[in-house]
């Protein structure tokens, strides 16, 4: 089939906030124990540290990563996870059913952080706590010194400050899986009071008001517009969090769900303005994905109760999970003019892109490669491709365009890439591309993922579903034409 996308500087949707390609790592399952943090592991480093998931993490080039949870954050006493290791409590972790042995806390994270280039996204308790612990958490973090909880950091070894810019609200307080689940007015309340002491205590942050825990929820649309109305003037972003599965066994409709997404992103941006217009505010409220992935291949997976950091979510990625993941990024950037914040579901073992083995070795899972491609060449601003192509219907979805596409444009480094998902299972795309104002650009790469099995995985041994070359396309004039094989995953980046 033949397909045809025009670019235009005037079609610029807004800057890329580097933040857009965030992640998370939540104190589950081999997420932190076995996962980032392992004493004893051949590849630790003095603080036990593993380097050879952080040079995975770095290749993935993630700017910012939200910790220590998810629901784990609910029942969280972050005082439980500083000072000396060996005085710290083992706790009965009730969100996921098993034993913190608290060896690992926010200071062993700041420090993880710097190893890996990225800066940290703290969540707060707004479960079982509420503003108290919220705001000295801040202190202890944020505050240089002549303080009680500022000291204290000193006195554990930690002389500067971590200056942590950005702090969760709770997480998906909406949610009766929750530990001290709320009702949008409690938590609006609590929110705005946990937020207004925290930037009391340090008025450079900025802070997150934890929306919907998904599009499905009943209360969706109702829960966003009340805890707004409340904490509107307090806070600084409202999260949003969705994944999918594909358990009908049906890609189509799987790829699909891109629309969904979109939806319901703008859904979230249109009951932002609409609370905006109510109060007559000046101030635009932004939107932090800060939850989103595939997540359905582990569920039921048993494991053994009050165990510590057992196996869990340790879903395995296929190849069309990659073609999803690359199809919600695109997506995504459609939307940087109002997403300025989100973190890929989770980075190491749990519903992740970097999968180790406890002991032994560590493997990219298939979507780590569209991740990242966008996170590396995906800089700049976003261009919003006018595309003209054939479309399809699924079982839940009308009118699904085959061609899911994205361009950047770098003007600092005069660079340009287009990213492009065929989501027919069958056909190859013929795309020609209208560079239009961008004449001077031409193609120098063009990186693709095709030809694999829907359902082939990485595993330790064999990392074959991964990104390969194909021939630069070709240019004539301002048209550039290549080949999107049926299926696949397609980067092509352009220089000056
Ligand atoms: O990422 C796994 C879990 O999904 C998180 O703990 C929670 O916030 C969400 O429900």
């Amino acid at each position: 089939m033949k397909a045809k996308i025009t670019l235009a500087k005037e079609f610029r949707i807004g800057n890329i906030d580097k933040r857009i390609y965030g992640s998370f790592i939540e104190h589950l399952g081999r997420a932190v124990y076995g996962g980032i943090y392992e004493p004893g592991h051949p590849t630790a480093d003095e603080n036990g540290l593993r380097r050879d998931v952080i040079d995975l993490v770095k290749k993935l080039n993630v700017p910012i990563v939200r910790y220590p949870g998810g629901n784990f954050v609910s029942g969280y006493n972050w005082e439980d996870g500083v000072g000396p290791v060996e005085q710290r409590p083992k706790r009965l972790e009730l969100a996921w059913g098993v034993t913190e042995p608290n060896y690992f806390g926010t200071n062993e994270f700041a420090e993880w952080c710097k190893k890996a280039n990225a800066e940290c996204m703290m969540a707060v308790n707004l479960g079982t706590r509420g503003p108290d612990a919220a705001r000295n958490l801040v202190e202890y973090c944020n505050h240089k010194s002549g303080s009680y909880w500022s000291d204290l950091r000193r006195s554990h070894g930690y002389e500067e400050p971590h200056n942590i810019k950005l702090w969760c609200l709770g997480n998906e307080m909406d949610g009766g899986w929750q530990m001290g689940a709320k009702t949008a007015f409690e938590y609006g309340r609590t929110a705005l009071e946990a937020s207004k002491l925290m930037k009391w205590t340090d008025p450079t942050i900025e802070t997150v008001l934890c929306g919907s825990s998904s599009r499905n929820m009943h209360t969706f649309g109702s829960w966003e517009a009340e805890t707004l109305e409340i904490a509107y003037d307090g806070i600084d972003y409202v999260s949003l969090h969705q994944y999918y599965g594909n358990h009908e066994d049906d890609a189509a409709n799987f790829l699909a769900r891109t629309l969904e997404f979109d939806d319901f992103i703008y859904s979230v941006i249109c009951i932002c303005d609409y609370v905006k217009a109510k109060k007559r505010s000046k101030k635009t409220i932004n939107l932090s994905f800060d939850e989103w992935n595939v997540w359905y291949h582990s569920n039921n997976a048993p494991y053994e109760k009050w165990s510590v950091a057992p196996p869990q979510l340790e879903d395995i990625y296929n190849f069309e999970d990659a073609l999803l993941v690359g199809s919600l990024l695109i997506t995504l950037l459609r939307h940087c003019d109002r997403i300025k914040i989100a973190c890929l579901a989770q980075l190491v073992n749990v519903i992740a892109p970097i999968f180790t083995q406890t002991g032994g070795g560590v493997f990219e899972q298939t979507i780590y490669f569209p991740f990242m491609h966008l996170s590396n060449y995906g800089r700049g601003s976003a261009l919003l491709p006018l595309i003209d192509c054939p479309r399809y219907d699924s079982r839940d979805f009308t009118d699904v365009p085959y061609l899911e596409s994205i361009a950047t444009y770098d003007e600092e480094n005069e660079e340009m890439a287009i990213f492009c998902v065929n989501k027919s299972l069958d056909e190859s795309v013929v795309l020609d591309v209208n560079l239009m104002d961008f004449g001077g650009y031409k193609p120098v790469e063009f990186l693709s993922m095709d030809g694999y099995d829907k359902k082939a995985e990485n595993t330790f041994n064999a990392v074959n579903v991964r990104p390969h070359g194909n021939p630069v396309p070709a240019l004539d004039g301002t048209t550039l034409t290549a080949e999107l094989k049926p299926f696949s995953w397609n980067v092509i980046r352009l220089k000056k």
